[in-house]
């Protein structure tokens, strides 16, 4: 075993495709790069495993009968370490080291419940550290599945896009009843990244859709079709680097997210200062309900795009093209 390991893993923004991803529609997904850092330690007392992170200011520990005892911050940080847990036990359980006590420490710039995939990015890199810890060597279709189960724990349905791109990183066609696909796209796609700063719970979006979907499922799923037929002309846009294209379809992909009921105000508001600044397209990003947008700019005006989001109250970042998944840090 070696005495630490540190991994990381990106966060993501969906070009194309969230919530229809859910129902095995194509989601289009990008890693960008903000990254969760996770180092891993073994501790001298058995079978306890200590969780921490710094940006949330909090820590816990996991008793051996799993039960959460809070050191900093309160009981209402355990659903957020939870997956961190689940991914722990069953690393030590798959290398036969089911006594061992850890120590999981999270260093994040990534925003959380901001549509990121803020939890995503840190369970993937949780299985990297601890299976590093333990010299397992996993691969990285390992990874993903790990990752993907611990979401399963806490998220409603999650469609498993989230952990695919952390994973795999890059820009990747994404299906659930299929897997990745990969996209080689030589343009670079500038995406200005607006966070209305409203926090939201994936899994009541989520609950939403499928609400409607229930009661009105024709509707719902010609909205569903029509979001897979933007999503498969947008792997096109990409691949010959047509901006004027990808820009549209981005819009019209946010069209039927405001239809599904998941946009509000804010993301409204930041929209409509990034369209009016001349973006290509912009759309909200994510489970919507608060979290970020995105904005497709001309070169000539990010900066104009970026100042119009910003009056309109957003804090905004600028990324520039696909960045690596997973990796193994010291
Ligand atoms: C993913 O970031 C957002 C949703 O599509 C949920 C999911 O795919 O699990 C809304």
């Amino acid at each position: 075993m070696k005495p630490l390991s540190r991994a990381s893993a990106p966060a993501k923004i969906i070009l194309f495709g969230e919530h229809f991803v859910v129902y095995d529609r194509p989601a289009v997904v990008m890693a960008i790069e903000r990254r969760a850092y996770v180092t891993a330690k073994p501790r001298a007392d058995n079978r306890i495993i200590v969780v921490k992170s710094r940006e949330m200011g909090a820590s816990g520990a996991f008793t051996p009968s799993g039960e959460y005892q809070p050191i900093e911050g309160g009981l209402e940080f355990e659903p957020k370490f939870k997956p961190i847990y689940i991914i722990t036990k069953r690393i030590l359980s798959l290398s036969g080291e089911e006594t061992l006590g850890l120590e999981i420490e999270v260093d994040s710039s990534i925003p959380i419940a901001a549509g990121l995939g803020s939890s995503a990015a840190v369970a993937v890199a949780s299985a990297s550290a601890i299976s590093s810890l333990l010299e397992m060597r996993l691969s990285r279709d390992e990874i993903f599945r790990l990752a993907f189960e611990a979401e399963r724990f806490v998220h409603v349905n999650p469609s498993g896009v989230d952990p695919a791109v952390s994973t795999y990183g890059g820009i990747l066609l994404y299906r659930r009843g299929e897997g990745i696909r990969r996209l080689d796209v030589e343009a670079e796609i500038p995406i200005i990244v607006g966070d209305t700063g409203v926090k939201r719970v994936t899994g009541e979006m989520v609950s939403r859709v499928s609400d409607l979907l229930m009661r009105y499922p024709t509707v719902v799923e010609s909205i569903m079709d029509a979001g897979e037929n933007i999503a498969k002309l947008g792997v096109e846009a990409l691949k010959s680097g047509d901006m004027r294209t990808l820009g549209e379809l981005m819009n019209m992909n946010h069209a039927l997210l405001c239809a599904l009921g998941v946009s509000n105000d804010m993301i409204e508001r930041l929209i409509s200062a990034a369209r009016r600044a001349g973006a290509l397209g912009a759309k909200l990003t994510g489970a919507g309900g608060g979290g970020c947008i995105i904005a497709l700019p001309e070169k000539s005006n990010v900066q104009g795009i970026t100042e119009a989001i910003r009056n309109a109250g957003g804090e905004v970042f600028v990324t520039a093209k696909a960045f690596e998944g997973v990796r193994i840090e010291e």
